[in-house]
């Protein structure tokens, strides 16, 4: 029987089913330690500091709804997520069971949002697909009221370097290493009539403690173009072999973060 919420084939589905192999003790043995400063509590940090009580927020690109539920939704209005990944959503949907209406979940294409035109007066990209392309932008910015805020994490031109020498042009963030992700998104967002008020870069490092929790990063995050274990393993001992430490595999974290306002 296909229920409803495996209709779809997203990489976080594919992701899911896979993690179902684990018990929760061993995907806690695979999680990467990020070490000293993690750049998404930065993040989380800065929308603490610009949102306010009487915040309409759409969070593009939403997930399991963890996040917004537990630093956006307590702090505003009325917190809305919403994700074309019908799994992730109804795990977001089941843990707003019992919360207020001040919380929605809506299964929608960033490209094609079911809202009307200026609704939020902020909206969240966090890792999310809105400044992917125009189409995503315009979307994003269609629903976004006079004067609102616009607030992302992205990932940086540096993130997971590690991987180029051993899996080269594959490797889904080659073409940006000799970019300025920072200068690149500063220029989309005036393009945009967005004022930045906020753009920074962190670049932080994760410890994979194991081999096996390198690959289960690849088969589970977009990192490498079509990965698979088997016929990769070459490439894979060898980031074993030249980034390790005592504590396991070490790769560069790099995100940026923004926070803007429209300027229309
Ligand atoms: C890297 S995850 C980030 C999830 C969440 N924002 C978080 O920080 O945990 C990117 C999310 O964007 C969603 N996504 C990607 N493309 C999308 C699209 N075209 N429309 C709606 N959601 C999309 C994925 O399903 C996924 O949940």
């Amino acid at each position: 029987m296909t229920r409803w919420y495996d209709s779809t084939d997203h990489m976080e589905d594919r992701a899911a089913a896979l993690s179902r192999q684990y018990t929760t003790e061993e995907l806690r043995a695979l999680r990467a330690l990020r070490e000293d400063f993690d750049p998404e509590d930065r993040f989380t940090d800065l929308v603490r500091e610009y949102l306010s009580p009487d915040d309409v927020v759409v969070d593009i690109g939403t997930g399991t709804g963890e996040w917004l539920l537990a630093e956006v939704y307590p702090r505003v209005r009325m917190a809305l997520g919403l994700d074309y990944s019908a799994r992730r959503l109804w795990l977001a949907a089941q843990r707003k069971a019992g919360l207020s209406a001040n919380a929605e979940f809506l299964l929608a294409d960033a490209r094609h949002i079911p809202l009307r035109d200026n609704v939020a007066s902020a909206i969240i990209n966090r890792r999310g697909p809105w400044t992917e392309d125009e189409d995503f932008m315009r979307e994003g910015l269609r629903i976004l009221a006079p004067g609102g805020l616009a607030l992302e994490i992205t990932i940086g031109d540096q993130n997971a370097r590690e991987f180029d020498q051993a899996f080269g042009a594959r490797t889904q963030m080659h073409s940006w290493r000799t970019r300025d992700r920072l200068k690149e998104m500063t220029a989309l967002y005036e393009e945009h009539a967005l004022e930045v008020l906020v753009a920074e870069s962190h670049l932080s490092t994760e410890v994979f403690p194991s081999r096996d929790a390198l690959v289960y990063r690849l088969q589970t995050a977009p990192g490498v173009e079509a990965f698979d274990p088997q016929t990769d393993a070459s490439p894979i001992d060898r980031v074993v072999a030249d980034h390790s430490v005592a504590e396991g595999i070490r790769l560069t974290v790099h995100r940026i973060c923004l926070v803007a306002r429209i300027t229309r």
